[in-house]
């Protein structure tokens, strides 16, 4: 297997991490450096390079503006949208450092200060990437809130974070209609306890946004008199960002993310897992909204010193499956990164990829796949249209970085189909049964990652230091528990086949099944439910709910209907929640616990064992002939 590089690198991280990172960190201009690599002392809270001191944005932006890379494009922004087929929008890293410090001037002007939450209601423009930046500049905390959520998920966010300002853009635009945000937020905002000093809005001419007075402050204004802001140093181990994401119940988890650690495993894992130089164009068709964006579309590119392309659209339908392909070649992409089902979506209207050939894809070099298990497929599909090699790797919003990969920056290996190939060095990866045991190879169990996890990681949960430790630290002592089971292989080969718990996946976006549940369950004919991730060809898994009705309720198909579009008003159009069936009754345990992770076995496909603590054997049977049949 190749030069033996990976395995150098890998155990020189797992044997000495102080060492290695240190080393790491030192591609870093930290304002001060850091004489403490890690500080093990409050574990399992682990804090890297805790007495450095830097700025993120800084290191973006303002360094290789310094280093006299100014007028090298930092950001192309292809709206596929907008304009006469398409718009596009270039910025140098001189005029990103410009718009960036003006705009954390505009965010200081309405009271913004170091520590302040800032959340970023915005599609895929390029504002949203400015305002993120402007927060680290000045070492505000950004939260971002993918566009595709409704009013209520922004509103527990909101309460969450307790931000003292909310940046805006009046709308978002999908194939066939655009997405009013504004009265989305202000329906936030009403339902929300915590309130906001400002909204500052963006206003784009395919919906125009009404403000409120005193609070609202179109984007313009917030402008007009700032003055630029310089870059705020901050701790290493300051909050960066807080990102939410999904977990068993309703109330999402805010994923925090330090300044350093993150800069340094970005940094690092730009030439090592992606083999970008600085200087490349780097693509992750994602959304800011989603970990994704934030590592690969804002923070590791321009750390890097890469440009990075910005895409609003579809791989299908804007407007047609060559989307993708318009873009490798206008931009010149060297490093590509979507979601399998994106590739999987243009499959569906052009089965023979027969559109890439009016297209010069040639300046691309690898592919990268993540958000959700890679079928082979797809894998082989997309690596025979575009005749480059691609690499399925595997991550987590927890995570920021990539858990598993195959590091062609460092030593490519040989391709695994349904494999996201090694560890990354700083993840030391283990398979334990459900008692903690490890497990030899190719048996599947939980996929843990021994503490300390490398930089980059999240820190905690936002004001939830205890729900952190119990969610990840707590079922597997001295380990972190991905909630993903899978098995290594004899050659170290991580396979990652399925979730553990009650997260899905759909179309790469990650749910709740819980609360989907939550609304569902909350309708008054509706006695109990329970929502599953059943197979889907494009999405990889589609929610359906399984609904038991009260008793005498004969409105099986208006309740349905009535189900689906209060998850769509409630959690957003995102959750895809279109299917729902009416069942006699659900399999529970005698104590009366709804069997929700034999179902999920049910609807993986995968193996199950009857629960001995089974109520009754034949509503299980019912409910598994139901579910055969979606
Ligand atoms: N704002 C508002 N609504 C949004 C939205 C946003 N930012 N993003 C998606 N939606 C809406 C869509 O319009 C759609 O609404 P509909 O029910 O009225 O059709 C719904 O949410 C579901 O969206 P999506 O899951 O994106 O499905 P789609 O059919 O529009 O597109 C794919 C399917 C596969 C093409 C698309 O999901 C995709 O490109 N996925 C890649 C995912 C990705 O990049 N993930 C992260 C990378 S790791
Ligand atoms: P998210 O937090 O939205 O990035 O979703 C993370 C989850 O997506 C993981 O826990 C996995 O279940 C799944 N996932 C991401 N990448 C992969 C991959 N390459 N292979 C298998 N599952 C993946």
């Amino acid at each position: 297997m190749g030069d033996g590089a990976y395995q150098q690198v890998f155990d020189e991280a797992r044997t000495d991490p102080e060492g290695f990172w240190g080393k790491a960190a030192e591609a870093l201009a930290w304002f001060r450096k850091p004489e403490t690599v890690l500080d093990r002392s409050a574990a399992p809270f682990y804090r890297w390079f805790p007495d450095g001191s830097l700025n993120t944005c800084y290191e973006a932006l303002d360094r290789h503006v310094d280093d006299g890379h100014g007028d090298q494009l930092a950001l192309v922004h292809d709206s596929a949208m907008q304009g006469e087929g398409h718009q596009v929008l270039r910025k140098t890293y001189r005029e990103l450092r410009d718009e960036v410090a003006h705009f954390a001037g505009a965010l200081a002007k309405l009271g913004v200060t170091k520590g302040d939450r800032v959340i970023v209601y915005m599609p895929m423009v390029p504002e949203a990437v400015v305002a993120m930046l402007a927060c680290a500049r000045l070492g505000a905390v950004h939260s971002v809130v993918f566009g595709g959520f409704a009013a209520h998920e922004l509103a527990t966010r909101i309460d969450d974070a307790a931000p003292k300002l909310v940046v805006a853009a009046s709308c978002g635009l999908e194939p066939n209609r655009v997405v009013a945000y504004k009265p989305l937020l202000d329906q936030a905002l009403a339902e929300a306890t915590h309130q906001v000093e400002h909204c500052v809005v963006l206003q784009r001419p395919q919906a125009e946004a009404t403000l409120v007075e005193g609070r609202d402050v179109l984007w313009e204004d917030a402008l007009a008199g700032a003055e630029p802001h310089d870059c705020v140093p901050v701790a290493s181990t300051d909050p960066l960002y807080i990102l939410y994401t999904s977990g068993t119940t309703g109330q999402p988890k805010g994923v925090v993310r330090d300044h350093g650690g993150h800069a340094v495993a970005l940094r690092w894992s730009m030439k090592n897992v992606y083999g970008a130089e600085p200087g490349d164009v780097y693509w992750a068709a994602s959304d800011v909204g989603w970990v994704v964006g934030h590592s690969y579309i804002v923070y590791g590119p321009l750390l890097h010193r890469c440009t990075t392309v910005m895409y609003e659209g579809k791989p299908v339908g804007t407007p047609d499956a060559g989307a993708f392909w318009r873009v490798l070649q206008d931009h010149r992409v060297n490093v590509f990164f979507t979601a399998p089902t994106a590739f999987r979506a243009i499959k569906r209207v052009d089965p023979e990829g027969a559109m890439v050939k009016d297209y010069d894809t040639s300046s691309l070099r690898t592919l990268f796949l993540a958000g959700e298990r890679c079928d082979p497929d797809t894998l082989s599909w997309s690596g025979r249209i575009l005749g480059v090699p691609v690499v399925d790797h595997w991550w987590q919003t927890e995570t920021g970085w990539p858990i598993a990969a195959n590091l062609v920056g460092l030593e490519p290996m040989p391709v695994k189909p349904g494999s996201a190939t090694v560890p990354v060095p700083g993840w030391d990866m283990q398979v334990l049964d459900d008692e903690g045991t490890r497990q030899p190879h190719d048996v599947i169990g939980n996929l843990v990652a021994k503490l300390p996890l490398p930089p980059g990681a999240l820190l905690s949960l936002w004001n939830a230091d205890a729900r952190f430790v119990e969610t990840y630290l707590t079922r597997f002592e001295g380990y972190y528990a991905t909630s993903d089971a899978g098995y290594i292989d004899g050659d170290g080969y991580v396979h990652v086949m399925a979730r553990t718990d009650d997260v899905i996946n759909v179309a790469g976006h990650r749910l709740s099944t819980g609360a989907l549940e939550e609304v569902i369950a909350a309708h008054p004919d509706v006695a109990e439910c329970a929502v599953i991730g059943v197979h889907d060809e494009t999405k990889g898994q589609l929610p359906w709910g399984l609904l038991v009705l009260n008793q005498g309720c004969t409105r099986g198909d208006a309740v349905v209907k009535e189900a689906i579009a209060e998850v769509r008003a409630q959690v957003g159009p995102v959750a895809a929640f279109k299917h729902a069936v009416v069942v006699e009754k659900l399999p529970k345990t005698r104590s009366g616990k709804i069997l929700r992770g034999t179902l999920r076995k049910i609807a993986d496909g995968m193996p199950y064992k009857m629960p001995a603590t089974i109520e009754d054997e034949t509503v299980l049977h019912d409910v598994e002939r139901v579910i055969r049949a979606l």
